[in-house]
């Protein structure tokens, strides 16, 4: 196992109605700006019990967050935090809100201009960078897929690209998960979500082997709950057992425990950021178009990782290790599509034509050597593309 150093401060609050919790947690005398996305939230009546549990507090509301935050939209709601001095802010919706309400808190305690702030990657932003005042997060969910919710990243959209920005200081204060929430979800982002947790566990999973036990058997408990509740939690939104497991799986995957101690890929998410960015695909599904791609293309250096994946998630117990591996790629594209999500980029309307673009992209973002080894070049990642067509 590798040395690591694991920090998760954020409170969870589980379950049906536990929106009160936001009394307890919310100081009594703070201003508080609530953000929220394009108004899911406000037409599930949910804006308003947020603010009825509020109560006497000042509250200040900042809506329209779109899918992949963008720079533009969150610099506003910067404004507002500096003008009205909000000392608490409440993000309620999925990723995108919450995502965007870090950058929000980071930006708003800079002192320069705050588009440095994504030029950091994954060098964790400091208080020697924005002081140790920050704005404190709390969140309400209502998609589960990221891990925003119990993690201390965020990705900001900026021009044409997606920029990850992350810092110790805005892992949030508390996250209400009440999977009653998710209910009103429409079919494809639920997918999305599903997809999303699985290629975060399996950033971290499938890699090569430190004899990690523990963190192997967590990384398949979570990829055989979601291959057993999926169909379910799509076909059956209303039933609360099933979603009630995909947002803790959600949460799980990418809250820390995962990925103490072992190497972690993230290839499939640098490379569909820039799908995304290019054509606005959603991030879920950027990454159902990746995922088998790059396992057929990186076989030799996962293969010991591919093996177990093929025995311990998919019980793919004969044939020669090859054909295990070719099975195991094999299933994973057929659950994605069984979850209704294409997962090659022609369908998508991208044809082979635009790969030298897509490239260009990672290049200009200095994504040239990716992966757990760091050996993924952009001739590699061209590959990659070509095998998702
Ligand atoms: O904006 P509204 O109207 O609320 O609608 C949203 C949005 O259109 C809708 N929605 C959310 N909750 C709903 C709902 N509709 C009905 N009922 C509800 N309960 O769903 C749509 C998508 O929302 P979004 O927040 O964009 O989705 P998601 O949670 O998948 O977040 C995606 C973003 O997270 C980033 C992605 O790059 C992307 O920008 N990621 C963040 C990570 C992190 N912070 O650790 C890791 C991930 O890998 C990911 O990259
Ligand atoms: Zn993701």
């Amino acid at each position: 196992m590798l040395n690591f150093d694991f920090y998760n401060p954020t409170r969870i609050f589980f379950g049906k109605d536990r929106l009160d919790s936001i009394d307890k947690f919310v100081p009594a005398d703070a201003t508080v700006l609530i953000t929220y996305g394009g108004g899911s939230a406000v037409k599930s009546g949910l804006i308003d019990k947020v603010k009825t549990v509020l109560g006497n507090r000042k509250v200040y509301e900042f809506g329209g967050i779109e899918p992949n935050p963008r720079y533009e939209t969150l610099v506003k709601a910067v404004e507002i935090v500096r003008k009205e001095n909000i000392d608490f802010l409440l993000a309620v919706g999925g990723g995108s809100v919450i995502d965007g309400t870090k950058f929000i808190t980071l930006a708003s305690s800079y002192q320069g201009d705050s588009r440095d702030l994504l030029k950091y990657g994954f060098t964790p932003i400091t208080s020697e960078v924005v002081g140790n005042k920050v704005v404190p997060i709390g969140t309400v969910l209502t998609l589960p897929a990221t891990g925003s919710e119990m993690n201390s990243g965020a990705v900001i959209s900026y021009e044409h690209g997606k920029f990850p920005v992350m810092s110790p200081l805005t892992f949030p204060k508390f996250s209400i998960l009440d999977p009653t929430i998710t209910f009103t979800l429409p079919k494809i982002q639920v997918a999305n979500g599903v997809i999303d947790t699985f290629v975060h566990t399996t950033e971290q999973y499938l890699t090569y082997p430190v004899d990690a036990k523990l963190q192997d058997r967590i990384a398949e408990g979570i990829l055989q709950t979601l291959i057993e509740i999926s169909e379910t939690t799509i076909a059956e939104p209303e039933n609360y057992d099933a979603r009630a497991n995909l947002v803790w799986s959600a949460t799980v995957a990418l809250n820390g425990i995962v990925g103490a101690g072992v190497p972690q890929d993230w290839a499939v998410h640098m490379i569909g950021h820039e799908l995304t960015a290019l054509f606005g695909i959603d991030h879920g599904q950027t990454l159902a178009i990746v995922l088998p791609a790059l396992l057929e293309v990186r076989r030799e250096q996962k293969r010991a990782k591919l093996l177990q994946y093929a025995e311990r998630v998919w019980h793919i117990d004969s044939g020669s290790q090859d054909e295990k591996i070719d099975a195991a790629i094999q299933k994973t594209r057929e659950f994605f599509e069984s979850l209704g999500v294409k997962t090659r980029l022609s369908q998508y309307g991208v044809g082979a034509d635009r790969i030298p673009v897509i490239v260009e992209q990672l290049k200009a973002h200095g994504l040239t050597a990716l992966s757990e080894t760091q050996d993924l070049t952009l001739d590699i990642s061209q590959k990659i593309l070509e095998r998702a067509l």
